[in-house]
């Protein structure tokens, strides 16, 4: 069937995925992409039937007019790092206002991606805000399915590459949260479960757990990245006070911190499935184990992920 999709954050490592994957499904109907500049989607512009646009969602009207037109919206908007009111602005009031604007063109269906650990009382502004975001959609009453996946990794994954990058560089890896536990879940696999959602209207008004077959310690994937890339160093783990520090000195520098202190706080919980929720089983996927596909991808010349430096170089 013919399918308007509109994907809020589709520029994104997740959205590039679950972009290809909605081209398919979208039976020759159109797949508007906004962005806040054309040059973020530079990956997506091969794709055929989609429509990457200059926008901003934060504004009520253009959101209105992106939303008219979708028979179902994907919002995958997100940050990771910044101060209480970002997080308040992007997790909370951003989709407060996708829902409302959904509701004005009578747009039903919306799949929202948050975050495995989202709780009210949790302990980091950014699960406390990605809670807090999904109450307010939950309000809205439509057609909603929340998605909460562990930590993704995948070919251009912002996590194992960077650990890999670090290792290259750096004699050992002074480590915070060494021991946080994660159940680290594909790129593919998410894309494939926001598929099933829009095939399925069991989905409607459910919330799914989108972790991967097994937990590992924070060390335990830093290691794996280091071997995986040819660059294993020592994993130092540092006391509470010390990663604080060091997570504080991360932010003050320019750009994007490695770790901030708010991505520590998020790991005082163990970022695993709890198990009450649904996962991938009740979707009828079975997620791909991390050492089936980060070697391709972290093996060095040997790996495919050669190929993505050398597509951004030339992007
Ligand atoms: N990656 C993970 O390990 C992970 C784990 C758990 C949950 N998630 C969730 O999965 C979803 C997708 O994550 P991702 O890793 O794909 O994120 P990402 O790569 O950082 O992409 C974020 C997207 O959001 C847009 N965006 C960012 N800040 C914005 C702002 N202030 N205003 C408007 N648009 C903004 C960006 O679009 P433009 O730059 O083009 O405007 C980009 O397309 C998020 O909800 C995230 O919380 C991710």
């Amino acid at each position: 069937m013919k399918t308007n999709f509109l994907v809020l954050g589709g520029t994104g490592f997740v959205g590039r995925s679950v972009c290809e994957r909605l081209v398919e499904r979208s039976g020759g109907g159109r797949l508007v992409v906004p962005t806040r500049r054309l040059g973020h989607g530079a990956a997506l512009r091969p794709l055929p039937s989609l429509e990457l646009v200059e926008a901003d969602i934060h504004d009520d009207a253009q959101l209105a007019h992106l939303v008219a037109g979708a028979d179902a919206v994907i919002q995958l908007v997100a940050i990771l790092h910044g101060s209480a009111a970002d997080f308040r602005r992007v997790h909370v009031e951003l989709p407060t206002r996708v829902a409302r604007a959904c509701v004005a063109a009578g747009t039903r269906r919306l799949i929202h991606v948050s975050a495995l650990g989202a709780a009210a009382d949790a302990p980091s502004n950014y699960l406390r805000s990605k809670a807090e975001g999904e109450a307010a959609l939950k309000a809205a009453g439509l057609d909603l399915t929340l998605l909460r996946p562990s930590v993704i990794f995948g070919v251009e994954d912002h996590f194992l590459n960077l650990f890999a990058r670090l290792q290259a560089v750096t004699p050992l890896v002074p480590l915070a949260g060494a021991a946080a536990r994660f159940q680290p879940v594909w790129v593919e696999d998410v894309a494939s479960a926001i598929v099933r959602c829009l095939d399925d209207d069991r989905s409607i008004g459910a919330t799914y757990e989108l972790a991967g077959p097994s937990t590992y310690s924070l060390a335990d994937l830093v290691r794996m990245a280091g071997r995986w890339s040819g660059h294993e160093r020592p994993v130092l783990p540092l006391p509470g006070w010390a990663g604080r520090l060091q997570a504080l000195a991360f932010e003050c520098l320019p750009g994007q911190p490695l770790m901030s202190r708010d991505n520590l706080e998020s790991m005082r919980v163990p970022n695993v499935a709890g198990g009450q929720l649904p996962g991938f089983e009740a979707l009828g996927i079975k997620p791909a184990a991390l050492e089936a596909v980060v070697p391709s991808y972290l093996g060095g010349e040997a790996g495919c992920g050669r190929l993505e430096r050398w597509r951004a170089e030339r992007a």
